[in-house]
């Protein structure tokens, strides 16, 4: 099972002021940038936004009080898979209860149990955010390292108006994608990323195929997806995998992966050719086993070129990156070499001498590009490979679009 790093999940945790309402779209805009984010409202704040409305918007389970479903001791689990806890809005018992350690109710709980970073974003009447009991406990969560927006002036609810409104939720996000280290760099874009081997069927037993985990796929994937990227994976013979956020469609023999890939690409703006493709495919397909006595007879045809053919149809605004896996010496040249003749705009060339990288945890390898730049990678964690392909695929649309 191919397990991810974290980064991408968020508890939006959400106080009982009437700005509440405001953090349905704050929540979207998370999603947006490819967060996962698990809505967390305090028992009062239901007053002003319920449970199904958070439940519908998130997609998740949406619970408010440590006495729901014990058994999964949610506060615990939460504050263990949260990246990042956002309280928005926060209002002044909040901020109280959090300055003091307080906790009696699964956002409190999930707050005092966490070691994830904390942005508390404050909302409400002047008159209570300017009094000392609140600035002093807003001073205390700053000096524990926990960021406090400043909130926003303007009209309130009722007829005055001073500081305490709930933010611009443009402000609320950016100050999130600082803290987390993504930075929404492929936001609007639609990423086509093909993972896995192809396997090629000889009869109900037997195919031939190309070694792959499909681990690296995936990777550039989850990668795609913290830019805030739509990311199609179009997977073929894989390592289990769950990536929640992406589009997924599974295919077995490289035309399948054609003709997939080719709807695909209509309205894509980047793709990632990191599946193997078996390079051929048996003439005819039996559908009884073949006895041994046969295997010499067993005529096969060239597979088409997936990647080569969707190259000559690229659009000069899409982004391709292409894949080579190479043994012995050259390996760097021999990648130069397909950069060009599969008409990419980015290669990651793999030294596979071996056997070496598949199914495993790191690679080796060098990203060449199309204009001559080249980075280095040895016995690198393949996510921050993906991490490098990702932002090189972001750059080059600037170039191609800017
Ligand atoms: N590829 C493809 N279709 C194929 C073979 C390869 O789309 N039939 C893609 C791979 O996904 C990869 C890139 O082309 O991104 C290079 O793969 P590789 O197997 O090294 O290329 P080949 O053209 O098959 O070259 P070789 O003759 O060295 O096997």
């Amino acid at each position: 099972m191919i397990s991810f790093p974290r980064g991408r999940e968020v508890v939006l945790g959400v106080g009982a002021g009437i700005a509440a309402y405001k953090a349905c779209d704050v929540l979207r805009r998370l999603q947006d940038h490819g967060f996962l984010v698990t809505v967390v409202p305090t028992p009062s704040s239901l007053n002003f936004v319920g449970k199904a409305t958070w439940e519908a918007l998130s997609g998740r389970e949406v619970k408010s009080e440590v006495w729901e479903g014990t058994q999964a001791v949610s506060h615990v689990a939460l504050a263990d898979k949260a990246d990042l806890i956002l309280i928005a809005p926060a209002t002044a018992d909040l901020i109280a209860k959090l300055a003091t350690g307080r906790a009696d109710d699964l956002l409190t709980t999930t707050a005092l149990a966490t070691s994830a970073k904390m942005i508390v974003v404050p909302a409400m009447h002047p008159g209570m955010y300017l009094n000392p009991a609140t600035q002093s406990n807003i001073e205390t969560l700053r000096s524990r390292g926990i960021t406090v927006l400043e909130p926003d002036y303007g009209r309130l609810t009722g007829a005055d108006s001073g500081i305490g409104r709930f933010p611009e939720a443009a402000r609320i996000i950016e100050t999130v994608l600082t803290t987390s280290g993504s930075h929404g760099k492929l936001l609007g874009k639609k990423v086509v990323v093909t993972a896995g081997g192809t396997i090629e069927p000889i009869d109900p037993v037997r195919y031939i195929g190309n070694r792959s985990s499909g681990r690296q796929g995936v990777a550039i994937a989850h990668e795609a997806l913290r830019e805030g990227a739509t990311v199609t994976v179009i997977a073929a013979q894989t390592e289990e995998f769950h990536l929640e956020g992406a589009k997924r469609i599974n295919v077995q023999t490289a035309e399948q992966m054609q003709t997939i890939l080719n709807e695909e690409l209509l309205d894509a703006d980047a793709l990632v050719m990191a599946a193997a493709v078996a390079d051929a495919r048996p003439v005819e397909l039996s559908h009884e086993k073949i006895g041994k006595e046969s295997f010499e007879r067993i005529e096969l045809t060239r597979n088409p070129d997936v990647l080569g053919e969707a190259g000559a149809r690229k659009r000069p605004s899409q982004i391709f990156v292409g894949f080579a896996a190479e043994t012995g010496e050259g390996v760097k040249s021999r990648g130069l070499k397909k950069l060009h003749s599969k008409g990419v705009d980015l290669l990651y060339v793999t030294d596979v001498s071996g056997g070496r990288v598949f199914g495993e945890l790191e690679t080796s390898g060098s990203l060449l590009s199309k204009r001559g730049e080249s980075w280095d990678f040895e016995s690198a964690d393949k996510f921050a490979v993906g991490r490098k392909i990702v932002e090189e695929i972001a750059r080059e649309m600037e170039g191609a679009n800017g």
